[in-house]
């Protein structure tokens, strides 16, 4: 039985000083569980302070938005997996379709970024998910297949349980307009099938397969509780303490 996961990938919001706050409030309304991991993922300027803030009542492992390949050198502006790991991180989010998209990030080099953070013991959240064009022109599971095989590469069937793949529709992700259960569980059903066959389905079973694009309070339930759906990447509705405490409170209610 795979732990569900939930992210809250904060993006470009909250000062250090609002994440400890948020945090305080976060643990006043969630509860910690031994079925649910979650996962906080802050700007980089905010992950010590919100790991500093973390209170035992509520428990979650931290997250870095993206890293650098390398482990140091001169990469002006850049961040890498060690100083992540000393900072506490477990997670990294990493080939997100903003920074595809915005910062031309490509296949080759998120699976630099996958190799480096596995390096260092740190747990990918690999991000895949194809556009509309790409879905109305009957192409998603050639795109996410395509996606997930080459950030994975080179990637050994041991180290598979340290992976997280999260299937973001692009035409979800911050609009409003979520994919449905049924869409959702479809590409998860296939992304999982790949796994098994690329490596093997003993290596592949670990795998986390979270979906995320415009999850909020009202449909994570219905995401949640599919089999095929072991988590959420939530964005928009994690910046809300109480939000994000009904979505992980969500996770929980699954049966199974
Ligand atoms: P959203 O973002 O929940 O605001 O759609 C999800 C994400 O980008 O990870």
């Amino acid at each position: 039985m795979r732990k569900r996961l939930i992210v809250g990938n904060w993006k470009l919001h909250k000062t250090a000083s609002e994440a400890v706050a948020f945090v305080y409030r976060l643990s006043a309304l969630a509860q910690a569980t031994d079925d649910v991991e979650v996962v906080l993922a802050p700007p980089f300027t905010a992950l010590q302070a919100a790991a500093q803030a973390e209170l035992p009542a509520f428990p979650f492992a931290l997250g870095a938005q993206n890293l650098f390949w390398e482990d140091k050198g001169a990469f002006t502006g850049e961040v890498s997996a060690p100083m992540l790991k000393e900072l506490g991180c477990r997670y990294v989010i990493l080939g997100h379709s903003e920074r595809r998209r915005i910062f031309g990030e490509q296949d080759e080099g998120i699976n630099k970024k996958v190799q480096a953070a596995l390096r260092h013991v740190l747990r990918p959240i690999l991000c895949i998910g194809e556009t509309l064009t790409e879905r109305e022109a009957g192409q998603t599971d050639r795109i996410v297949t395509h996606q997930l095989l080459r950030g994975l590469e080179g990637v050994a069937g041991e180290s598979l349980a340290a992976v997280a793949i999260a299937y973001e529709p692009v035409w979800a992700i911050g609009t409003g307009q979520a994919a449905s259960a049924d869409q959702a569980t479809a590409v998860h059903r296939t992304l999982r099938k790949v796994l098994a066959e690329r490596w093997n389905a003993r290596d592949a079973e670990p795998v986390r397969i979270l979906y995320g694009g415009s999850v909020t309070p009202e449909n994570a339930g219905q995401f949640l509780a599919a089999p095929e759906i072991d988590g959420a990447l939530v964005g928009g509705a994690c910046l809300d303490p109480q939000s994000f405490a009904t979505i992980i409170t969500s996770a929980r209610a699954r049966q199974g």
